[in-house]
């Protein structure tokens, strides 16, 4: 079969490890040949193409980033976007797609999917909020490096007896936060799912410091929202992208001023961003975006099109991508009771 690959949405760690284990079990057990389109969607409504033969993944396993590059293009919000896509995959007769991304990236899919273009998705997000399935790549690379840098605040807010406010990622689910925040020990970990009472968690602060400890560590999710603002969560700006998101971030620079003004302890914001989905995967999700990389391979074979591969108590198995992106995975109440669970009165998980 002749096989197009690419990759949409915000990048993470993994995205070649999936690439490079579709190329490969395509080339070796079905003699299949390989197209990338570039950059998302908008590869497929410019018509901008590799070949991608065993060569071109070569080496790629370890690396970040993604070979096929990426960007959030929507193609219904470009004009005749979705025809443009149609007329590519017929110019270059591509027999299945292989789409690896996020919601929207499959929401896409899922459009030309309907309109009968041949179609497999694999899930891709670093805030591990897709629906239907358990873990995605890249989320353990980006927990390890937030549990890293909350092991390096601490040593500094300790030296300065100061309280630290982590930003993570996490637009609509905690998911980075609480692992991380779970991991790194943190003193306060606050999520999208939970609007936080900014006075509950100063006063927490202070009880923690007058029990003797000098320092705290707060892990705020970039989509927390304060229960007081009207259910906003801190943007950047008032853009947004092609899919309708605004650009999110800010929330530890308010924060840390807040907690100060209540408080009085100094207090400092660190917004780790970007560095996050940056850089080589960890041996789990190289281990998880292979398999991912397979089950998508061996799906396209079985015709199940319209379908995601997706991780079900450690088994790859296929669901629909109308059941992947029905609903958001946010963090559930299972999760939030062991961090509840950790903490006597000093700690919260936000709205508590
Ligand atoms: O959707 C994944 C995500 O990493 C969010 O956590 C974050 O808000 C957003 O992408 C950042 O997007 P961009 O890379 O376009 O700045």
């Amino acid at each position: 079969m002749k096989i197009g690959i690419l990759t949409g949405g915000g990048d993470c760690p993994g995205l070649n490890a999936v690439i490079r284990a579709v190329v490969r079990k395509g080339v070796f057990h079905y003699e299949d040949e390989f197209v990338g389109f570039l950059e998302g969607w908008r590869g497929l409504i410019e018509d901008q193409s590799m070949p991608l033969d065993l060569d071109a993944v070569s080496g790629i396993l370890p690396r970040g980033g993604t070979i096929l590059r990426t960007s959030r293009t929507n193609p219904s919000k470009r004009p005749d976007g979705f025809d443009r896509c149609m007329a590519t995959i017929q110019k270059h007769k591509i027999d299945a797609m292989i789409a690896i991304g996020g919601d929207d990236t499959l929401s896409v899919a899922q459009k030309l999917h309907e309109k009968g273009v041949k179609v497999v998705g694999v899930p891709k997000t670093i805030d591990n909020d897709l629906g239907g399935t358990d873990y995605t790549f890249g989320f353990d690379t980006a927990c390890n490096i937030v549990c890293e840098a909350i092991d390096r605040v601490h040593t500094t807010a300790e030296a300065h007896n100061r309280v630290m406010v982590v930003e993570v990622m996490g637009r609509d689910a905690g998911w980075i936060a609480l692992y991380s925040g779970i991991a790194g020990g943190a003193d306060v970990i606050l999520i999208p799912e939970r609007p936080f009472d900014v006075d509950k968690v100063a006063e927490s602060i202070r009880q923690r410091h007058e029990r003797g400890r000098y320092f705290s560590i707060v892990v705020v999710a970039e989509g927390a929202k304060f229960a007081t603002g009207a259910g906003a969560p801190v943007v950047q700006d008032m853009g947004k992208d092609e899919f309708g998101h605004a650009k999110l971030g800010g929330i530890a620079n308010t924060l840390a001023r807040e907690i100060e003004s209540r408080t009085k302890f100094e207090t400092r914001a660190v917004v780790l961003g970007h560095i996050q989905r940056g850089g080589s995967p960890s041996a789990f999700d190289r281990v998880l975006a292979t398999r991912y990389g397979l089950g998508a391979i061996d799906m396209v074979h079985r015709s199940e099109f319209g379908c995601m591969a997706a991780l079900r108590a450690n088994k790859i198995v296929s669901i629909t991508l109308k059941e992947a992106i029905s609903k958001n995975r946010v963090v559930d109440n299972e999760m939030i009771e062991i961090v509840d669970g950790l903490f006597e009165e000093i700690g919260e998980v936000a709205g508590k």
